[in-house]
């Protein structure tokens, strides 16, 4: 599968939601990264199941990718899988029994993927590699789209491509927060699959035109 670049809703004009995702998915994104906030593992509050649905209600039918930036996370499970996600995504510093939740995604029928915060060391998720089908490295601290990209993510990245491919495993890498036009290529080149961008691309005058020079970045 070629590289994703998927539209962090975080960013979106949430008073015409709707519109503003279909706008994004036309421009060339190929699908929605959709940050549930909790005031709890994160200080901000964002959206729920019902804001999910919503969207599938109103014609969304890309890739929904879920990020969990809640504890706990199992009831959440349930609901995002019963409001249409396609994959969903939580904290390894979130949960107390990392595989059970892997477990309890795939059995709901979504992707399933593990995040690590910049100051969690790889080490804590190598051995989960083989169960998940992503993993998503947090290049800022999460909580609030539109902070800078930390280049400590570069070697993380760098190590956990290693890994996957010295074991042929199945998992791409994602990369979220501070992703934009000036280092999604050196990003690519370091092992990243698939790309989230909030502030970078909602804040473009033309989605259009950022989605064909993140392209083109990435050609
Ligand atoms: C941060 C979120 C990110 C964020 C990305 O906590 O997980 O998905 O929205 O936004 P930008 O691309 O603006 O850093
Ligand atoms: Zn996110």
């Amino acid at each position: 599968m070629s590289n994703l670049i998927l539209a962090s809703i975080l960013s979106a004009d949430f008073a015409r939601l709707g519109a503003d995702v279909s706008n994004v998915l036309a421009a060339g994104a190929d699908g929605i990264h959709f940050d549930v906030m909790d005031n709890h593992f994160v200080p901000n509050l964002t959206i729920g199941p019902d804001v999910c649905r919503s969207l599938r209600k109103y014609g969304i039918d890309a890739i929904v990718d879920v990020h969990l930036m809640t504890k706990p996370v199992a009831n959440l499970i349930d609901m995002f899988a019963d409001a249409g996600a396609s994959a969903i995504t939580f904290h390894v510093e979130a949960v107390p029994d990392v595989r059970q939740a892997i477990a309890h995604i795939k059995s709901v029928g979504c992707k399933a993927g593990l995040s690590i915060n910049p100051d969690t060391d790889v080490s804590r998720i190598v051995e989960f590699l083989p169960d998940l089908d992503s993993v998503l490295v947090m290049s800022v601290n999460p909580g609030f789209g539109g902070q800078q990209f930390m280049p400590a993510a570069y070697e993380k990245v760098m190590a956990l491509h290693k890994i996957i491919q010295e074991r042929g495993l199945a998992c791409r890498i994602t990369i979220d927060g501070g992703v934009n036009q000036n280092n999604i290529a050196q990003l690519a080149g370091c092992g990243v699959d698939d790309f989230v961008l909030g502030s970078a691309l909602f804040g473009a005058a033309d989605y259009n035109k950022c989605v064909a020079e993140l392209r083109s970045a990435l050609s």
